[in-house]
């Protein structure tokens, strides 16, 4: 009754959600055809090959995964003390954390309107906000001239203010009275008043800063008002620092506040979906050496302890990343072929410092959240959890593309002396202080995987030719999806392959 008072506008309709639909295969959907569940090799650990996987359980299919790696998760790692970490070309880091500390080495947010959450709650994974921004955290551009970092707030009190002083003055001179009405110039004026803190019309809708910008002295009690932060910047000055560039990545669907984490590491996902599925069927340390599309089926061999296996099944869901799969001898012929060659890996990186102390809360406010800058290193971001504790893991640097890759050509202990001379600048001295242990990652060196994510040139024909079968074999994975580098695309691909194969398990 009262979602039909909703329907007549009588009561407030709950929203449609946005996700696109997905129903679970049921081991009925087969008993009610008198058919058996089919069997299927499911190429690759990581989030979308355990989610299939563990999709296709619940009906009863006779599913087996093949692992490279030692471990289950793919770009899903969670580094902790005693993990080792091999590049591609043998060397070795054993990161050397303590008990407790972790760095999410691949994935490290999620958005509340993501699959992944959905799966969290069903997999009874236990989530804690991540702080994807941060008003105390700084941005810090070296390259366009700053001499020293300032928060964010500073930031876009003065980026703000300055636009809106503009905007302000724009309007009431009369040049946009071609756009707007004498009314909506009255309210454009109310919002900027009020959206950059700047002064009245008598004061010339002036930004002067003010108790946003920060304080030298906090508000306090009996007579301490709190000293703003003098020196407002010229507005030349602030547009020319480019800090403003940093703000509209928290308007991004992906990545706007709030955002989530697994408590204790990215990994619980992986773990949970590996414990759904069964560890019975995760054969790890199986790497494909061919797969083979025959009449009725899917052969498939792979280098398993010294030796070459064979297995055979009804389907096959390739989930490894495609210029992965590309050197992967096949018989699913030359377009197949030149499609999985298209998309060009991504690099990425991320440098985890453990400290002795947590000096960027006690020396700075900062609890969690993310300073931007213009130098190699990116972004540094600092623990969404633990907060007031005696340690804490930051992650030094978590860049892409060029810097990722002048990050990755070099020795682990030469990172770590190029991300602290670059978090120096930010930090000062105390950023090599009390350092108890450290760990990099350069994904376009790890084994099996060998990028952050691929960026396809444009979602053409080699797209659509990769989002149906190759006879009995189907691909999936972010790489898939239109949200490439998110779990979620992972889920929603492999929700997609599910249902197809599925469907046509059924009409046998
Ligand atoms: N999903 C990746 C990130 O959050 C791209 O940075």
């Amino acid at each position: 009754m009262f979602a039909t008072m909703g329907a007549l506008g009588l009561a407030p309709a709950a929203e449609a959600s946005p996700r696109v639909a997905f129903t679970p295969p049921r081991p009925s959907d087969f008993t009610l055809r008198g058919r058996s569940a089919a069997r299927v090799l499911v190429l690759g650990g990581g989030v979308a090959g355990l989610a299939a996987a563990y999709e296709l359980g619940k009906a009863g299919y006779r599913v087996t995964v093949l692992e490279a790696q030692d471990r289950v998760g793919g770009r899903n790692l969670t580094l902790r003390g005693g993990d080792r970490l091999t590049e591609i070309d043998g060397a070795t880091q054993r990161a050397g954390f303590s008990r407790g500390q972790y760095m999410n080495a691949g994935p490290a947010r999620i958005a509340q309107w993501m699959t992944t959450m959905d799966y969290c709650r069903e997999l009874g994974v236990p989530l804690e906000v991540f702080t994807n921004s941060n008003a105390e955290a700084y941005i810090y551009n070296e390259n366009a001239g700053m001499k020293a970092p300032v928060k964010w707030r500073t930031a876009k009190a003065d980026v703000y203010g300055y636009v809106s002083e503009l905007l302000a003055k724009a309007t009431d001179q009369g040049a946009l009275d071609k756009q707007l009405t004498s009314t909506d110039k009255e309210r454009l004026l109310a919002f900027l008043t009020d959206f950059g803190a700047i002064g009245r019309k008598t004061d010339d809708f002036a930004y002067k800063g003010g108790g946003r910008r920060g304080y030298t002295v906090d508000p306090g009690a009996g007579h301490v008002a709190g000293t703003p932060l003098g020196d407002v910047p010229a507005l030349a000055d602030v547009f020319a620092s480019g800090v403003g560039r940093a703000f509209s990545f928290e308007f991004g669907y992906s990545q706007a506040m709030l955002m989530f984490q697994p408590v204790g590491g990215m990994d619980a996902i992986p773990r949970a979906l590996a414990k759904a599925v069964g560890h019975h069927r995760i054969e790890t340390g199986a790497a494909v050496t061919q797969i083979t599309n025959l009449a009725r089926g899917v052969r498939v061999e792979y280098r398993s302890g010294g030796r070459t296996r064979v297995a055979e099944a009804d389907y096959c869901i390739a989930t490894l990343p495609p210029h992965i799969l590309a050197k992967i001898p096949h018989n699913l012929g030359a377009s197949v072929q030149s499609a999985l060659a298209t998309p060009v890996p991504v690099s990425t990186g991320k440098i985890g410092l453990e400290y002795r102390n947590r000096w960027w809360e006690t020396g700075h406010n900062i609890y969690g959240g993310i300073t931007n800058t213009d130098l190699d290193v990116s972004t540094i971001w600092y623990p969404s959890s633990g907060y007031g504790g005696d340690r804490g893991l930051v992650v030094g640097y978590y860049n892409f593309g060029g810097n990722a890759d002048a990050y990755a050509a070099l020795s682990h202990s030469a990172r770590l002396d190029r991300a602290l001379a670059a978090g120096a600048k930010i930090h000062g001295p105390e950023y090599r202080r009390n350092i108890a242990a450290s760990a990099s990652i350069a994904w376009r060196r790890q084994r099996h995987i060998e990028g952050g994510w691929v960026s396809w040139p444009s979602r053409g024909a080699e797209y659509a030719l990769l989002n149906r079968p190759a006879g009995n074999v189907y691909y999936a994975g972010d790489w898939l999806s239109y949200e490439i580098a998110w779990q979620h695309g992972s889920f929603e691909s492999a929700r997609k392959v599910v249902t197809e194969l599925h469907q046509r398990a059924l009409k046998g």
